[in-house]
């Protein structure tokens, strides 16, 4: 499995565990009230856990699983994947500041170009390696 691979599963992980645990969190806020900011870590549950996680671990198993050559020549530039994935992770720190720390609107929009760039980029590098066995 190639390093970016790793790194991007072992993320996706991480935001598996922050996720749910503000999901439990919130679970039992509703039958028991913790704290009155904590539906503001709503939207953080959501980022962590449909970017952090599902996108995230998509991305990471692409990366490792379609084929990187074709009669021996390189199908994708390699650091268009290496950028979205840190493009993908900036973007959610920066909706999550936006939001649940109330960086501000303009900081979630960052977030939200951030996120789409991280997703152009890796599309970008995966085009090529989209093939069949044949190579068509
Ligand atoms: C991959 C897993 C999950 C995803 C993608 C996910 C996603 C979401 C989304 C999109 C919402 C907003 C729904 C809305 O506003 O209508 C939400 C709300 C919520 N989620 Fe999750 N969630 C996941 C797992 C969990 C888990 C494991 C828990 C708790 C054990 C949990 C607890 C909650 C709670 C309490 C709400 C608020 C519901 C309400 O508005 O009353 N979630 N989740």
């Amino acid at each position: 499995m190639p390093r970016l691979s790793q790194w991007a599963v072992r993320a996706a992980f991480i935001y598996l565990l922050l996720g749910f645990t503000v999901g439990v969190l919130l679970l039992a806020h509703k039958g028991l009230p913790l704290h009155p900011a904590l539906w503001r870590w709503l939207l953080a549950h959501i980022e962590f856990l449909l970017f952090g996680w599902v996108v995230q671990l998509t991305m990471g198993m692409a990366f490792w699983i379609l084929p990187r050559y074709w009669q021996r020549s390189r199908r994708s530039k390699p650091g268009y994947a290496f950028i979205a994935f840190i493009l993908l992770n900036l973007g959610i720190w920066l909706v999550v500041a936006g939001t649940t720390f109330r960086a501000g609107a303009w900081v979630v929009l960052a977030g939200r170009l951030v996120e789409v760039g991280a997703v152009l980029l890796f599309a970008l590098h995966t085009w090529k390696r989209i093939i069949s066995r044949e190579g068509a």
